[in-house]
């Protein structure tokens, strides 16, 4: 079932280089469509870093930025029926379409709310980013929360671009209003015990992208 708030603060609307709460809806309520076959070629190292987060059956996961459901699966399949799976997506017609993925679970909930503007009401052991990082103006605040939701000892997962992409593919990568550059995973790694820090290329460079574990004390 999606709860339904979506009350958006993803960035200051004073900066113009950041996406804006309409620019994110706009932007993926048009592609819902498309949304799973385009990505397929593209974002690389999504079912790698569910590995990565080393998931252990009666696991409690997050998935802030769920999409379309990606993820979602894979991550029940993991934790088991005793375990739970959060989905949360700002944007009404992700969530829809992730809750209509995984009807059939009992143990997995989406929501559709702002990270950075929703209050759960439980912690947990895991937390999955999956390209949605690169994405939150208020980065910052959003791995606030994100620690804040965290278990002591619980993981945070985050796989998503890094570095500029070479010209021609930059054009695309602006289109998404997807921010690089390396702020997001120092952040990470003075605020969690890096378990993973790795970047790999695709297409022989054309960009790199990255996955991150990391602990929390
Ligand atoms: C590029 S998609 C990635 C979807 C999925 N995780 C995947 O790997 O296919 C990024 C998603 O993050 C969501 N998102 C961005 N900022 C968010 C926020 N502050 N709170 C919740 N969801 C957010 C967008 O609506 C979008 O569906």
């Amino acid at each position: 079932m999606v709860a339904a708030a979506i009350a958006i603060t993803l960035s200051s609307a004073a900066d113009p280089m950041l996406p804006s709460a309409t620019d994110m809806t706009r932007l993926y309520t048009r592609q819902v469509e498309v949304y799973d076959w385009t990505r397929a070629a593209m974002l690389f190292g999504r079912r790698q870093i569910v590995r990565d987060l080393g998931l252990r059956e009666g696991d409690r996961v997050l998935d802030v930025g769920c999409g379309t459901g990606h993820a979602l699966p894979r991550l029940a399949r993991d934790v088991g029926e005793t375990g739970r799976v959060v989905g949360l997506d700002c944007v009404d017609a992700m969530a829809t379409r992730a809750a209509r993925r995984v009807r059939s679970w009992p143990h997995v909930r989406v929501v559709a709310a702002d990270l950075l503007d929703t209050e759960l009401g439980e912690r947990f052991d895991a937390v999955l980013m999956s390209y949605s990082l690169t994405l939150i103006g208020a980065w910052e605040a959003a791995l606030e929360r994100v620690l804040d939701v965290l278990v002591p000892g619980g993981r945070i997962g985050v796989v998503d671009f890094e570095g500029t992409p070479r010209w021609p593919f930059r054009r695309p990568f602006e289109a998404h209003a997807i921010q690089f550059g390396n702020a997001r995973r120092d952040w990470l790694r003075t605020h969690t015990r890096p378990l993973l820090d790795e970047t790999q290329r695709a297409y022989l460079g054309a960009w790199r992208f990255f996955r991150y574990v990391g602990q929390q004390d």
